[in-house]
């Protein structure tokens, strides 16, 4: 029977622990670093208590989902590798999106099967419920054994296994970082220029709320180069070069609506724009 610990029961780890028992797993271990914390989760996890101590919710169970800080990992894994516990019958996985699973290698030394077990979804608060592991991609990479038994777990809640080499963990992260973290940073930063041309603050992120959606459903349904809209693949010289000129005044926004107009011109180029076309703009797009 597989019984699951979870050693930093925070964002990911506890709605990792509700996607667990949603799909009937038995979650017998958490603990946080802080109690307050540990109480809290113990609560939305409706568990009767916690471990205050890694070293003590180890032995309750066979698989151990590491979800601690990336700068926690090291120190914790040296830490559970004083546990005198039979490791060869346990599973160990650890977050992070970074490192791989070599980060583990002190268990794997012990006897246990270790891999790195990353979603590719974001969790900003304790209490996401299970439905937000449905369909998402959960990369694997690690030992043989962990990662066949962390893709049965994966396909039970719902989500989708996909095996990675860790040699590639680094630029894998930057991507999904790219396409999350730096989508919330560009959106901020265009509804800090709606504010520059005059909306109120409270308006211009709800102004661009159905603008993002619209363009999210476009994407679903097709390849970038099919769903970019806007004056480059347009061809639209004269609206570039205006967008620019207004910018003139924020740099920062400048220079990324120019590398990110640049980008836009390969997916346009691939859309059959005009040679001519696409030399004008990159010109403009080039210009400092
Ligand atoms: N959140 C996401 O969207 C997401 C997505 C994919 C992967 N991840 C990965 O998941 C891991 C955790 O991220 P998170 O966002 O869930 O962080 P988080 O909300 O800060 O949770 C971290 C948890 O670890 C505990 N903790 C911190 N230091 C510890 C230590 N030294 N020993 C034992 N427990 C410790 C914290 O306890 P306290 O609450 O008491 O401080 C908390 O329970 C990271 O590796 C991250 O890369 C996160």
């Amino acid at each position: 029977m597989k019984k699951m610990v979870i050693l930093g029961a925070g964002r990911l780890g506890c709605s990792l622990g509700l996607a667990l028992k949603a799909s009937g797993y038995s979650l017998s271990a958490i603990t946080c670093a802080h109690k307050a914390s540990a109480q809290q989760s113990s609560r939305i996890l409706d568990l009767p208590s916690f471990y205050s101590q890694p070293e003590e919710a180890v032995p309750q169970g066979n698989f151990i989902f590491i979800c601690v800080p990336d700068s926690q990992i090291r120190p914790l894994v040296r830490k559970l590798s004083r546990v005198e516990i039979d490791w060869s019958c346990r599973f160990v996985y650890q977050t992070s999106g970074l490192l791989s699973s070599s980060v583990l290698q002190p268990l794997k030394k012990l006897g246990a099967r270790v891999a790195s077990f990353h979603p590719i979804q974001s969790f900003s608060r304790k209490k996401t419920p299970p439905a937000h592991w449905k369909d998402i991609f959960i990369t694997l990479e690690g030992d043989k054994e962990a990662i066949t038994a962390a893709r049965e777990i994966i396909q039970r809640i719902g989500a989708r296994p996909i095996k990675l080499d860790s040699r590639n963990k680094a630029l894998y992260h930057a991507a999904c970082s790219l396409a999350s973290n730096s989508l919330v940073s560009l959106i901020s930063l265009a509804s800090d220029l709606l504010e520059k041309a005059g909306l109120e603050k409270s308006l211009a992120l709800e102004a661009l709320k159905p603008l993002v959606n619209g363009t999210w459903k476009n994407l679903k349904k097709s390849s970038p180069a099919e769903a970019l809209t806007g004056p480059i693949v347009r061809g639209d010289l004269m609206t570039v070069r205006e967008h620019l000129k207004a910018l003139k005044a924020f740099p920062l926004a400048r220079e990324i609506y120019q590398r990110l107009g640049l980008l836009a011109l390969e997916l346009a180029e691939k859309r059959g724009l005009r040679p001519s076309q696409v030399r004008a703009l990159r010109s403009w797009l080039q210009d400092k």
